[in-house]
């Protein structure tokens, strides 16, 4: 025997007997479909739901759907605040020859929101996120990566490693031609270890060597190169096509992925930015002094968001949060909010 518990979930429209009942065989019919179960080999079934389901017991489904030889069982859910209304939960245990990685848990109509990490599965869905340097993007974008189990793509870090093997083979960063001329030498890639990026440049691992001052300070320069844009755009609009993912840069919204699911645009004062880039400094014991840092900041936001092409901005239809005064998990369950809002 290999006896394996699988987990689902659906939100039902109305309090009434027909709907319940429906929507719980909806549910085991999929769990049921998705995972060849053989009916005789349910072991038992537990069901739960919300306290606003009081017309029908969901057990009455699995009657109607003859599976009488097992044992089941329904009970009340907690009542949590901001909890789901009108949710049917359930946990079948069955005998059943399937590799625990393999199980299906299903999550169907508003349930989604509930594990978007499973509803979301290898849907493309896509979060764009922009916003000046030091507005929290990538703080925020590994938080909320690990809790919804999607790919984080940190853009600026392309930029920051075509400049990195710049500065290190002395091509002048502002002169196009010869930046444009390295291109086909400098190989990019990506990998994602939890689902956060490590950036190889020609097969080095150069996650940490690129955030320096002077390559940041440099990589805005890089980035106002059109062949260096196109270059990487091909790239970022691949990763997005194959995975779940939260992108943050300066043009995901607006150019790189126009139609990503969610769009937010980050920003605070710069001297809350300036803060924060000194603490990181100070956490990497190097040296700085706060004035060069607050204008090395304002520096790049000019740069980033006077140059020709695709200029730091916020899209028509992002979000804007001012993260100035809110922590990043204030930011962060905010945006995943807007992430579970936007589940179809
Ligand atoms: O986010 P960051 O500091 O790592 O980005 C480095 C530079 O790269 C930034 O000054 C602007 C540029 N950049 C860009 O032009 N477009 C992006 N999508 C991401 C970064």
């Amino acid at each position: 025997m290999n006896i394996c518990s699988i987990r689902g979930a659906i939100t039902i429209e109305e309090n009434t007997k027909e709907n319940i009942i429906k929507n719980a065989e909806i549910l085991l019919n999929e769990i049921i479909e998705k995972n060849g179960i053989n009916k005789e080999d349910i072991i038992n079934i537990i069901f739960s739901a919300t306290k606003d389901i009081t017309k029908a017991y969901p057990a009455i489904a699995t009657r109607n759907m003859g599976i009488t030889d097992c044992a089941i069982m329904c009970m009340q859910e907690m009542d949590i605040e901001f909890s789901l209304p009108m949710c049917i939960r359930v946990m079948i245990t069955v005998n059943l020859d399937i590799k625990k990685q393999d199980i299906k848990h299903i999550y169907l109509k508003g349930a989604k929101k509930l594990r978007p990490d499973i509803a979301l599965k290898n849907t493309g869905f896509a979060v764009a996120i922009d916003g000046p340097a030091g507005s929290g993007k990538s703080t925020v974008s590994k938080i909320i990566c690990k809790e919804l189990n999607f790919i984080y793509v940190d853009t600026g870090a392309m930029f920051r490693t075509i400049t990195l093997y710049c500065l290190q083979n002395d091509i002048d960063c502002n002169n196009k031609d010869e930046v444009t001329k390295e291109l086909k030498n400098i190989n990019i890639s990506l990998d994602f270890e939890n689902g956060i990026q490590q950036i190889y440049l020609n097969n080095e691992n150069v996650t940490d060597k690129i955030r320096t001052q002077e390559i940041a300070k440099n990589a805005s320069i890089i980035a106002q190169i059109p062949s260096v844009r196109e270059k990487l755009l091909n790239m970022q609009r691949k990763i997005a096509k194959d995975s779940n993912v939260i992108m943050d840069g300066r043009d995901i919204g607006t150019n790189v992925l126009p139609n990503a699911n969610v769009k937010i645009y980050l920003d605070a004062d710069i001297d809350e930015r300036a803060k924060r880039r000194c603490e990181e400094l100070s956490l990497k014991n190097e040296k700085f002094e706060y004035d060069k840092v607050r204008q090395g900041i304002i520096d790049r936001d000019n740069a980033d968001k006077n140059r020709e092409i695709v200029p730091l901005k916020k899209a028509d239809n992002a979000i804007t949060i001012n993260t100035t005064n809110l922590s990043i998990y204030e930011v962060s369950d905010y945006i995943i909010k807007i992430i579970k809002e936007n589940i179809k």
